[in-house]
Protein backbone atom coordinates (compact mmCIF):
# COMPACT_ATOMS: atom_id res chain seq x y z
CA UNK A 1 0.00 0.00 0.00
CA UNK A 2 1.54 3.64 -1.04
CA UNK A 3 1.84 6.38 1.68
CA UNK A 4 -1.12 7.98 0.39
CA UNK A 5 -3.44 5.04 0.36
CA UNK A 6 -2.48 5.06 4.20
CA UNK A 7 -3.11 8.12 5.12
CA UNK A 8 -6.56 8.37 3.54
CA UNK A 9 -7.30 5.09 5.10
CA UNK A 10 -6.07 6.47 8.58
CA UNK A 11 -8.41 9.36 8.34
CA UNK A 12 -11.40 7.78 7.10
CA UNK A 13 -10.74 5.32 10.06
CA UNK A 14 -10.63 8.19 12.66
CA UNK A 15 -13.08 10.16 11.08
CA UNK A 16 -15.50 7.13 11.73
CA UNK A 17 -13.96 6.95 15.59
CA UNK A 18 -14.37 10.11 15.96
CA UNK A 19 -16.96 11.81 14.39
CA UNK A 20 -19.68 13.64 16.99
CA UNK A 21 -17.43 13.13 19.77
CA UNK A 22 -18.68 15.76 22.43
CA UNK A 23 -15.90 16.58 24.42
CA UNK A 24 -13.05 18.57 22.10
CA UNK A 25 -11.45 15.50 20.83
CA UNK A 26 -13.66 14.91 18.08
CA UNK A 27 -13.00 13.94 14.51
CA UNK A 28 -12.17 17.76 13.87
CA UNK A 29 -10.12 18.13 16.45
CA UNK A 30 -7.92 15.22 15.17
CA UNK A 31 -8.16 16.93 11.60
CA UNK A 32 -6.63 20.42 12.93
CA UNK A 33 -3.74 18.64 14.40
CA UNK A 34 -3.05 17.58 11.47
CA UNK A 35 -3.24 20.57 9.43
CA UNK A 36 -0.87 22.15 11.78
CA UNK A 37 1.67 19.32 12.47
CA UNK A 38 1.83 19.11 8.47
CA UNK A 39 2.13 22.99 8.49
CA UNK A 40 5.17 23.05 11.57
CA UNK A 41 6.57 19.55 9.62
CA UNK A 42 7.23 21.19 6.45
CA UNK A 43 9.22 24.19 7.80
CA UNK A 44 11.23 22.25 10.87
CA UNK A 45 11.97 19.71 7.80
CA UNK A 46 10.40 16.72 9.38
CA UNK A 47 9.35 13.22 8.20
CA UNK A 48 5.82 14.12 6.72
CA UNK A 49 4.70 10.82 6.61
CA UNK A 50 5.46 9.87 10.16
CA UNK A 51 4.48 13.64 11.16
CA UNK A 52 0.83 12.89 9.43
CA UNK A 53 0.37 9.07 10.61
CA UNK A 54 1.41 10.23 14.14
CA UNK A 55 -1.38 13.47 14.18
CA UNK A 56 -3.84 11.34 12.40
CA UNK A 57 -3.71 8.54 15.70
CA UNK A 58 -2.42 11.36 18.26
CA UNK A 59 -5.51 11.04 20.41
CA UNK A 60 -6.53 7.22 19.08
CA UNK A 61 -7.06 6.01 22.51
CA UNK A 62 -6.23 8.87 25.05
CA UNK A 63 -5.56 8.39 28.76
CA UNK A 64 -8.70 10.74 29.51
CA UNK A 65 -11.09 8.23 27.87
CA UNK A 66 -9.20 5.31 29.08
CA UNK A 67 -9.10 4.57 32.59
CA UNK A 68 -5.60 6.34 33.24
CA UNK A 69 -3.91 3.72 30.83
CA UNK A 70 -1.06 5.91 29.21
CA UNK A 71 -0.08 3.04 26.62
CA UNK A 72 -3.69 2.58 25.10
CA UNK A 73 -3.18 4.33 22.73
CA UNK A 74 0.35 2.82 21.19
CA UNK A 75 -1.34 -0.41 21.24
CA UNK A 76 -4.68 1.12 19.55
CA UNK A 77 -1.97 2.78 16.92
CA UNK A 78 -0.08 -0.53 16.31
CA UNK A 79 -3.04 -2.56 16.19
CA UNK A 80 -4.32 -0.19 13.27
CA UNK A 81 -1.23 0.40 11.30
CA UNK A 82 0.03 -3.63 11.21
CA UNK A 83 -3.58 -4.30 9.62
CA UNK A 84 -2.28 -2.07 6.89
CA UNK A 85 1.24 -3.68 6.54
CA UNK A 86 2.93 -0.41 7.74
CA UNK A 87 6.50 -1.78 8.39
CA UNK A 88 7.79 -2.12 12.03
CA UNK A 89 10.51 0.81 11.54
CA UNK A 90 7.38 3.61 11.20
CA UNK A 91 4.94 1.72 13.61
CA UNK A 92 7.21 2.25 16.51
CA UNK A 93 8.06 5.91 15.27
CA UNK A 94 4.09 6.19 15.17
CA UNK A 95 3.60 4.40 18.97
CA UNK A 96 5.99 6.14 20.17
CA UNK A 97 4.60 9.59 19.56
CA UNK A 98 1.68 8.59 20.29
CA UNK A 99 2.26 7.13 24.03
CA UNK A 100 4.05 10.36 25.16
CA UNK A 101 2.03 13.03 23.41
CA UNK A 102 0.04 13.84 26.02
CA UNK A 103 0.72 16.80 29.06
CA UNK A 104 0.81 14.71 32.21
CA UNK A 105 0.89 17.52 34.79
CA UNK A 106 3.39 20.86 35.19
CA UNK A 107 5.68 19.09 37.77
CA UNK A 108 6.44 15.69 35.29
CA UNK A 109 9.17 15.84 32.98
CA UNK A 110 9.07 15.42 29.65
CA UNK A 111 10.43 13.22 26.98
CA UNK A 112 9.37 13.57 23.42
CA UNK A 113 13.02 13.01 21.19
CA UNK A 114 11.92 12.51 17.54
CA UNK A 115 11.71 15.18 15.65
CA UNK A 116 8.52 14.29 14.24
CA UNK A 117 7.06 13.84 17.75
CA UNK A 118 7.87 17.30 19.02
CA UNK A 119 5.88 18.40 16.03
CA UNK A 120 3.00 16.52 16.50
CA UNK A 121 3.15 17.74 20.48
CA UNK A 122 3.41 21.41 18.86
CA UNK A 123 0.37 21.01 17.28
CA UNK A 124 -1.91 19.15 19.48
CA UNK A 125 -0.54 21.96 22.02
CA UNK A 126 -1.74 25.18 19.56
CA UNK A 127 -4.83 23.07 19.90
CA UNK A 128 -5.22 23.46 23.45
CA UNK A 129 -4.58 27.49 23.20
CA UNK A 130 -5.98 29.99 21.66
CA UNK A 131 -9.83 30.92 20.90
CA UNK A 132 -10.07 27.03 19.93
CA UNK A 133 -8.10 26.06 23.00
CA UNK A 134 -10.86 28.13 25.20
CA UNK A 135 -13.92 26.07 23.29
CA UNK A 136 -12.45 22.94 23.74
CA UNK A 137 -11.42 23.48 27.60
CA UNK A 138 -14.90 24.34 28.31
CA UNK A 139 -16.33 21.35 26.00
CA UNK A 140 -14.21 18.96 28.00
CA UNK A 141 -15.26 20.55 31.34
CA UNK A 142 -19.15 20.03 30.21
CA UNK A 143 -18.45 16.22 28.99
CA UNK A 144 -16.67 15.82 32.69
CA UNK A 145 -19.87 17.28 34.21
CA UNK A 146 -17.00 19.99 35.84
CA UNK A 147 -18.23 24.00 36.41
CA UNK A 148 -17.02 26.50 34.79
CA UNK A 149 -15.11 28.25 37.57
CA UNK A 150 -15.84 28.02 41.61
CA UNK A 151 -14.19 31.26 42.89
CA UNK A 152 -12.04 30.14 45.91
CA UNK A 153 -10.63 27.48 44.32
CA UNK A 154 -7.48 27.68 44.08
CA UNK A 155 -4.91 26.11 41.10
CA UNK A 156 -3.19 22.67 41.81
CA UNK A 157 0.25 22.43 40.56
CA UNK A 158 0.30 18.40 40.11
CA UNK A 159 3.82 17.13 40.62
CA UNK A 160 2.95 14.04 38.98
CA UNK A 161 0.57 11.78 36.70
CA UNK A 162 -1.50 10.57 39.04
CA UNK A 163 -2.28 14.10 40.54
CA UNK A 164 -2.38 15.53 37.12
CA UNK A 165 -4.86 12.76 35.69
CA UNK A 166 -7.71 13.55 38.45
CA UNK A 167 -8.46 17.08 36.23
CA UNK A 168 -9.30 20.48 36.93
CA UNK A 169 -11.71 21.81 39.29
CA UNK A 170 -13.19 23.73 36.84
CA UNK A 171 -12.59 25.01 33.22
CA UNK A 172 -10.83 28.54 34.45
CA UNK A 173 -8.57 26.53 36.91
CA UNK A 174 -7.16 24.03 33.68
CA UNK A 175 -5.81 27.74 32.47
CA UNK A 176 -3.73 27.84 35.81
CA UNK A 177 -2.62 24.37 35.66
CA UNK A 178 -1.93 23.77 32.09
CA UNK A 179 -3.00 25.84 29.13
CA UNK A 180 -1.16 29.21 30.44
CA UNK A 181 2.31 27.32 30.24
CA UNK A 182 2.05 25.43 27.38
CA UNK A 183 3.71 28.20 25.35
CA UNK A 184 6.92 27.71 27.33
CA UNK A 185 6.65 23.99 26.52
CA UNK A 186 6.94 24.56 22.77
CA UNK A 187 9.15 21.99 21.04
CA UNK A 188 9.77 23.70 17.95
CA UNK A 189 10.59 27.19 16.66
CA UNK A 190 7.76 27.38 14.49
CA UNK A 191 5.38 26.31 17.27
CA UNK A 192 6.51 28.57 19.88
CA UNK A 193 5.74 31.73 17.45
CA UNK A 194 2.40 30.44 16.71
CA UNK A 195 1.97 29.53 20.64
CA UNK A 196 2.64 32.91 21.18
CA UNK A 197 -0.69 34.61 19.84
CA UNK A 198 -2.66 32.24 20.75
CA UNK A 199 -1.18 32.48 24.58
CA UNK A 200 -1.90 36.51 24.22
CA UNK A 201 -5.67 35.94 23.04
CA UNK A 202 -6.10 33.63 26.25
CA UNK A 203 -4.70 35.99 28.45
CA UNK A 204 -7.04 38.96 27.41
CA UNK A 205 -9.86 36.46 27.19
CA UNK A 206 -9.06 35.37 31.29
CA UNK A 207 -9.29 39.59 31.65
CA UNK A 208 -12.50 39.42 30.49
CA UNK A 209 -13.47 37.05 31.89
CA UNK A 210 -12.79 37.98 35.25
CA UNK A 211 -14.24 42.14 34.72
CA UNK A 212 -17.72 40.30 33.29
CA UNK A 213 -17.82 37.55 36.34
CA UNK A 214 -16.78 40.74 39.13
CA UNK A 215 -20.36 42.65 37.60
CA UNK A 216 -18.34 46.18 36.38
CA UNK A 217 -18.27 45.10 32.46
NI1 LIG B 1 -5.25 15.83 20.92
Amino acid sequence: MNKKTILKKTEAHLRSLFDGETSGHDWWHIHRVHMLALHIGKKEKADLFVVELGALLHDIADFKFHGGDEKAGGREARKWLVSLNVSEDIISQICYIVDNVSFKGLGVQETMRSVEGKVVQDADRLEALGAIGIARTFAYGGHKGRPMYVPGKKPVFHKNFKSYKKGSMSGINHFYEKLLHLKDRMNTKTGKLMAKRRHEFMEKYLKEFFAEWGGKK
